[in-house]
């Protein structure tokens, strides 16, 4: 884990759902990409870079399916620095078993940031060595 690691947690609500009543792909996209989003500024915190966006969403793995009800729970953390990119790993968990509780991994996701200056791309100036 390093230190830009951010995780946060949602309720599955009833206009989450597809049409087969499991969590619909593109609200966990959506909230993965808000996750990564989070480790992506506190990268850039601190230094020239404005902006932070999403530039690709690599390996995006849905494992298991998510219910009406589950607390969804994601992790994010920081894989890769690059020159002007930020590579973030996002693991989504559900919590079952209301005695004995169990985390269930269903989905994993591989996102890329690219920080931005004025619109532009701009080095962030961080190694991974600095985390
Ligand atoms: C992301 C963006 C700034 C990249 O600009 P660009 O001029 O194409 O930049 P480059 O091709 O030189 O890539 C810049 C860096 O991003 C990485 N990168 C850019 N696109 C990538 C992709 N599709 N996959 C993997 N890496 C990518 C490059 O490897 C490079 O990394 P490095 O500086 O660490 O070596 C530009 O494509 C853009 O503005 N895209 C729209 C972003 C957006 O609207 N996102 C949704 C809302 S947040």
């Amino acid at each position: 884990m390093t230190e830009h690691f951010s995780t946060s947690s949602f309720h599955v609500f009833p206009d989450n759902l597809n049409y087969g009543n499991t969590l619909f792909g593109g609200k966990l996209l959506a909230e993965i990409d808000c996750e990564a989003s989070k480790v992506a500024k506190s990268v850039i915190y601190g230094t020239a870079a404005d902006n932070a966006v999403t530039a690709r969403f690599e390996g995006v793995d849905f494992i298991a399916p998510a219910r009406q009800g589950n607390l969804v729970i994601m992790e994010a953390d920081l894989v890769k620095l690059g020159t002007t990119s930020m590579t973030i790993k996002v693991d989504c968990y559900i919590k079952i078993g209301s005695n004995k509780e169990r985390w269930i991994l269903i989905c994993s996701a591989i996102t890329i940031f690219v920080a931005l200056k004025n619109g532009k791309k701009f080095p962030h100036g961080k190694t991974m060595e600095q985390n």
